[in-house]
């Protein structure tokens, strides 16, 4: 069993490689994790999780990505109580468009709406920067899970 699922939504591959980089990084320190895509994430398993790391890109105009809208629209139509559960949210985007890591706002402020507790700033990744989105995720994950064991500890 994993102590954190790392689910990703992506188009074109960025948000998926992110989420490898998030669950190697947690894996280096003792924490195992898993990492799925939305779109093999039912609701039932989801409930089952108590902490998520959620990463998504943004596409279209402010959009979901292919793989992230199927995951919105049933946790849109089925409204499950997610109130005993944590995530921790990373969104990629591109500050040239409008609406800059649009997918990650809206899927964060759904599952805040059923319910769920959201743990530290949302990262993102603006690909206009042309830094490293493995930097970008891994520095991300180094702050929630530092910040996390301070207020565990406190
Ligand atoms: C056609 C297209 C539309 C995009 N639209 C947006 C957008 O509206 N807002 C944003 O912040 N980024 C936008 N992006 C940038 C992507 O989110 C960024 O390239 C990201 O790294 C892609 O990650 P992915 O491969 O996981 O989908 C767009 C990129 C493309 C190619």
């Amino acid at each position: 069993m994993f102590d954190v699922l790392v689910a990703y939504g992506t188009e074109s591959g960025n948000a998926e490689m992110a989420a490898d980089d998030i669950a190697a990084n947690l894996e280096a320190r003792g924490i195992k994790a898993d990492v799925k895509s939305l779109d093999n994430l039912s609701i039932t398993e989801l409930s089952k999780i108590p902490h998520f790391v959620i990463v998504t890109s943004t596409y279209g105009e402010g959009e979901l990505p292919e793989t992230t809208a199927p995951f919105y629209a049933e946790l849109d139509s089925n409204t499950p109580d997610l109130s005993g559960i944590t995530f921790s949210a990373f969104g990629l985007g591109d500050s040239t468009y409008n609406n800059f890591n649009n997918a990650i706002n809206i899927v964060s402020r759904k599952l805040i709406e059923l319910g769920a507790t959201q743990l530290g700033e949302t990262g993102m990744h603006d690909a206009a920067t042309g830094k490293s989105l493995t930097l970008a995720a891994t520095t991300w994950i180094d702050m929630i899970t530092i910040n996390s064991a301070n207020e565990h500890n406190s």
